[in-house]
């Protein structure tokens, strides 16, 4: 739509078309709206000009119609715009289920990134075309912002916590990355390059690596900080089992239950004492500080593909990373 006009950056995702439309609409209606009000103060200031020859008595005739007029066609307006804009909003903020996972680390000042796979990279992100991307995103230090223009999509990282958002690109080619929140000296160096490719590509440039998948990374931390030793497959752990917990409702010794989701399972690691499992006790040590930021988002990964073993079969299903595709699909394996 904007491709020849400079002031838009270029349209490369499926949302980019829909986020330009509602902007030139309101564009359109200011526009509108100011074009007429000025055009009204213009020929109001001529025609009532001083010596000007008109009617200048007073009549105090209301409409009821006009008052009407201009109050219920704003108002249609205001709703549709909000309407308009909530609908998009709802689309960026929901992934589809089949998105492929990276993983983003924000610090001053880079942008570390992840692929499933294992690979990483810096300041640079390579994604296949046509395929939704969903980011899971964390900071170490202080806010940052990822921004892609070409994309149209903008989500803050926050210290503290897991945060996801998602795009598809349309287009192949590189695209412009931006850190959007002031985050000290070198903020605006803060950034890099998306590269958008064939999926063909991206699976050759994605098998350039070797090393530990994301998930797989989470398991091995998962064993060296020992969490293994206590949170065990079946209740027979010290600690609540963690088999099948991801996106439930969790009971919690106060009364209250939580949905166990990314900021929950952060919030236990960090700060176990914060919301203890009804029917256990408050003996988890923090890991604030034995464990990184990319290690948070990697163990995280970990547990979501913790599935609760299945009462029939005795077999588990487990979520698991190929390494070539960086796609997950559902394998069931037996457990010993
Ligand atoms: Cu990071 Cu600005």
């Amino acid at each position: 739509m904007f491709e020849n006009f400079p002031l838009f950056p270029e349209s490369a995702s499926t949302l980019s078309g829909q986020v330009d439309a509602l902007y030139a609409f309101l564009i359109a209606i200011s526009v509108f709206f100011s074009l007429l009000i000025a055009g009204l103060i213009v020929y109001f200031a001529v025609k009532y000009r001083r010596g000007a020859k008109v009617d200048r008595s007073y009549s105090d005739h209301g409409s009821m119609a006009l008052e009407l007029t201009w109050t219920i066609i704003p108002l249609i307006i205001a709703l549709g715009i909000f309407v308009w804009g909530a609908v998009i909003y709802f689309e960026q903020r929901r992934p589809p289920t089949m998105a492929t996972d990276i993983y983003v680390v924000g610090k001053q000042w880079m942008w570390k990134i992840q692929h499933s796979s294992g690979r990483r990279e810096i300041n640079e992100m390579h994604i296949p075309v046509g395929t939704p991307i969903r980011l899971t995103m964390g900071s170490e230090d202080v806010i940052h912002s990822f921004f892609i223009p070409a994309f149209r999509v903008k989500y803050d990282v926050v210290p503290g916590y897991s945060r996801t958002m998602w795009f598809q690109a349309t287009r192949t080619g590189t695209y412009h990355l931006f850190c959007a929140e002031y985050c000290g000296t070198r903020h605006a160096g803060m950034g890099g390059w998306i590269t958008v490719m064939e999926p063909g590509e991206y699976q050759r440039w994605l098998s350039g690596s070797s090393g530990l998948s994301v998930v797989a990374s989470g398991e091995k931390l998962f064993q060296e900080l020992g969490c293994v030793t206590c949170h065990k497959q079946d209740a027979s752990g010290r600690g609540p089992s963690l088999y099948g917990v991801y996106g439930t409702k969790v009971k919690l010794q106060s009364g209250d239950t939580v949905v166990a989701d990314d900021n929950y399972i952060r919030e236990s690691i960090l700060n176990p004492q914060a919301k203890i499992v009804s029917g256990h006790q408050a003996i988890m040590p923090t890991y604030q500080g034995l464990i990184s930021e990319e290690g948070l988002l990697q163990i995280i990964a970990y547990i979501k593909t913790l599935h609760a073993p299945n009462a029939n079969t005795g077999t588990v299903p487990v979520q698991s990373t190929s390494l070539d595709t960086g796609k997950s699909h559902e394998v069931t394996t037996k457990q010993p």
